[in-house]
């Protein structure tokens, strides 16, 4: 038959299935009387690969634990491809974890740390011996089978960690901050690699960390979670170019941030007045509204045009990084305001009067009324 209703159709087909192929409905746990997650949903589709970002102690680790097993919801459902798993013990749930503390067995080799879970399974031990091969060959540390777990370094424990996790080939593998002990060359390795080995196997990964450039570097989507809340769920340039909230503007990448009140409405265009200057932003508010502006600081120009937003300002800092250079003022010791140029020739010193320039469409505003203080 043709014409199906559109939901039926929708269900028939299994890439929208698979996006519910972890679901977190509902989640609520607290400590003592203190709610950690209240009413938390998340959903990840087969094969994603989705970061969890935020600052220390908004739930990530909670969330990890609870999809599991390792914690118990104190209300709300697991469900993985299918299958409620809520109630289910850890070593039922096919999930691997990699812990922030990597969690290895001091009296077993490299090695049997690695087939420990194939074991665990019932495969015998020559069996084992080719994926914990592979699994070693993966996190480059091949040549380590028969070394002890306490002659390892922190960076390579981390790997066996990895590669114990991986091994037993997983329907979900959780990774708490698996990189955080590893210098900044490995760790960037690690990441490339780790991305690839779960898109080529199709491993659905979700990956804590408070590293935005990580979460960004590896990551299909990222959930931003701040006190056990996802304030914006998405793709990493649509979170970078489309914060859904203040909270989010600020943790992922840096941003210049000016505080203002609507004072009208030009066409698709608020119009804001600030302590710098009147700003024009997209969108439409009433007038009287509180708002916070916020640019990200590549887009800003030392040079204008007509239409654009304009900022006058005398240089209080230049910081040259290498392939940029971070220019930076603060009017009248207010809001400090951020200018990126590619290279480090451009001509700028502490103490120059300069003005920045942007255009409106490049605008971020949020309703300063209606924010979340954090
Ligand atoms: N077993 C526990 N008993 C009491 N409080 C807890 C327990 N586990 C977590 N919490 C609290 O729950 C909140 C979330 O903790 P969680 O470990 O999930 O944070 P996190 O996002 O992983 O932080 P970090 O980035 O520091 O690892 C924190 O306020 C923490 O103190
Ligand atoms: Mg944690």
């Amino acid at each position: 038959m043709l014409n199906r209703p559109a939901h039926e159709q929708r269900a028939a087909s299994p890439a929208m299935t698979d996006e519910r192929y972890l679901d977190v409905v509902a989640v609520r746990k607290s400590f003592k009387g203190v709610t950690v997650m209240d009413g938390m949903n998340f959903r990840v589709a087969r094969g994603e690969l989705v970061s969890l970002l935020g600052p220390s102690g908004c739930g990530k680790t909670t969330l990890l634990r609870i999809v599991a097993g390792l914690m118990q919801a104190d209300d709300g459902s697991v469900i993985l491809a299918g299958r409620n798993i809520s109630s289910l013990p850890p070593h039922k749930r096919n999930i691997s974890v990699v812990f922030q503390n990597y969690a290895l067995f001091p009296h077993l080799s490299v090695a049997e740390n690695v087939a420990f879970g194939l074991r665990a399974r019932g495969m015998s031990k020559a069996d084992a011996v080719q994926p914990v091969r592979e699994a070693l060959a993966l996190v480059r540390m091949q040549d380590f089978a028969d070394r002890s777990i306490g002659g390892l370094s922190g960076g390579q424990q981390q790997r066996i960690a990895v590669a114990r996790a991986l091994v037993v080939r997983p329907d979900l593998l959780l990774l708490d901050e698996p990189f955080s002990a590893l210098d900044r060359k490995l760790r960037e390795t690690m990441q490339v690699e780790l991305k690839s080995l779960l898109r080529d196997r199709g491993i659905t990964g979700i990956f804590v960390t408070h590293d935005q450039e990580e979460a960004m570097g590896v990551s299909d989507r990222i959930a931003v979670m701040n006190a056990g809340r996802i304030e914006q769920f998405a793709d990493p340039s649509t979170l970078y170019a489309s914060p859904a909230t203040p909270f989010v503007m600020d943790f992922v990448g840096l941003s210049t941030r000016l505080s203002g009140r609507v004072t009208g409405q030009e066409g698709a265009r608020v119009v804001v007045e600030t302590a710098l200057g009147t700003l024009r932003a997209p969108g439409g508010l009433a007038t009287g509204t509180p708002v916070l502006i916020g640019v990200r600081p590549e887009l800003i120009r030392l040079e204008g045009g007509a239409g654009m937003n304009r900022v006058d300002l005398v240089l209080e800092d230049v910081a040259i990084l290498g392939s940029k250079t971070m220019l930076q003022g603060r009017p009248d010791g207010g809001d400090r305001l951020l200018c990126e140029l590619a290279g480090i020739r451009n001509g700028k010193a502490r103490g120059d009067a300069i003005s920045f320039h942007w255009a409106v469409e490049d605008t971020l505003i949020y309703d300063a009324s209606a924010e979340v203080t954090t």
